[in-house]
């Protein structure tokens, strides 16, 4: 039997603060005439206090779910793809799986810049075709807010927080995630880095004062590359998948500048309203960028059973990705509210068992668990 995985589900989450153009003209030296034409971005969403990567994931993460129809405990693998996790380690998905209550599924975070949900969707995708696992939970996940330099008017402006999750499900009719395409040229690693954090530099004075910790960009060689390889991929990953542009439903590119994707459009000679776009209302959310664009268009009905659903994106390492999927599945009516509150009562309950389990490793830890083994013997 042929196993295809099926996106089943699908969730997003901006937090509700919102940063205008306006709102940026008294933080630095720019304009929103600036910014709107030439990014295309008038307004971003930053988290909250108390919101992180991890409490964006499972919101995203909670929202794919229920449009799955699946259990947390039904999950077999959880990949979430970010640069900004809430620590090195342990891993985002880690903590994720605990507050879902995903008790049966491998957890990991993978790292590959604004490509990263590709990556994240392409490994998940081989994993079900090869007969690994039945479901997996794929999410990208940014809080770039805490790692931009808010006095650089060049980087300032660009992003903003959010994530966006996908559920596969393997199944045996023709479709799914038809091909997917993944590069990487390291050689331009130096275009779009966070100098400082890591093993090379880690945390000090000196970093500190020289603003190490923010992201640092070249943005006209990263927007050279990116007009080239958007258009390229995207035409790749097609033909991968023996089909043609002219099959294209709708293309959901990484929303990092209007102009970047205006000439990839222009490029390919893709009909108007074939593209998806947001990064208008959120900026440049990296690996949250095309999963939550993806979730947006499935639930305002741009996306329909049998669409030819391209997603490409291009990001730091320099990387880039592509997906060809073919879409199942309608997005749902919302279930009654009995229904919605039961559900809502799962994570209580995940948190209730993960206290427990702390409990318990702290009782082993004091030796009271072995004693009481001991005395039922
Ligand atoms: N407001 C006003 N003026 C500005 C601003 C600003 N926010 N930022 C830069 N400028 C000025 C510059 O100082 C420069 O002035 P000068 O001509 O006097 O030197 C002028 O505007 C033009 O600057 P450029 O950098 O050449 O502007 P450009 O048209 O290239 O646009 C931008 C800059 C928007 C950053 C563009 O290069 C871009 O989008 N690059 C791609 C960035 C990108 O996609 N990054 C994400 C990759 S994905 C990831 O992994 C996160």
């Amino acid at each position: 039997m042929t196993r295809y995985a099926h996106v089943v589900g699908w969730g997003s989450y901006a937090p509700p603060q919102v940063l205008t153009n306006a709102d940026l003209e008294r933080m630095v030296d720019t304009s929103d005439e600036w910014i709107r034409t030439r990014t295309g971005i008038c307004e971003r969403r930053l988290a909250g206090e108390g919101e992180t990567t991890v409490s964006m994931s499972l919101q995203a993460a909670r929202r794919a779910l229920e449009v799955a129809g699946l259990r947390p405990a039904q999950l077999d693998l959880i990949i979430i793809s970010t640069v900004t996790p809430d620590h090195a380690f342990p891993a985002t998905a880690c903590l994720v799986q605990d507050a879902l209550g995903a008790s049966h599924a491998a957890a990991f975070d993978l790292s590959a810049g604004c490509s990263g949900f590709i990556y994240g969707l392409s490994i998940a995708a081989h994993l079900l075709s090869a007969g690994a696992y039945q479901t997996a939970l794929v999410v990208g996940a940014e809080t770039l807010s805490r790692i931009t330099d808010w006095s650089d008017r060049a980087t300032a402006v660009l992003f903003g927080d959010g994530a966006g999750a996908v559920v596969l499900e393997v199944g045996e009719n023709e479709g799914g995630v038809l091909s997917t395409l993944l590069g990487a040229d390291g050689s331009g690693g130096d275009l779009l880095r966070l100098p400082a954090g890591g093993s090379k530099a880690p945390p000090s004075h000196r970093t500190v004062a020289e603003r190490q910790h923010f992201i640092q960009m070249k943005g006209r060689e990263v927007f050279r590359f990116a007009v080239k390889k958007l258009p390229e991929i995207t035409r790749e990953v097609v033909e991968r998948a023996g089909l043609s542009l002219g099959d294209v439903s709708l293309l959901i590119p990484h929303q990092a500048n209007q102009r970047i994707i205006d000439a990839a459009v222009r490029t390919l000679d893709l009909p108007p309203g074939t593209v998806y776009t947001n990064l208008e209302r959120y900026g440049n959310t990296s690996s949250a960028s095309i999963p939550i664009a993806l979730s947006e268009a499935a639930e305002a009905g741009r996306i329909h059973p049998g669409d030819l659903v391209v997603c490409a994106g291009f990001g730091a390492g320099l990387t880039w990705g592509a997906a060809a999927i073919r879409w199942s599945r309608p997005h749902p009516a919302p279930p009654p509210r009995w229904l919605q509150f039961l559900r809502r009562m799962r994570y209580p309950l995940a948190a209730a068992r993960s206290a427990l389990r702390r409990l318990l490793r702290w009782l082993t830890s004091l030796g009271v668990r072995d004693y009481l083994d001991g005395e039922k013997r």
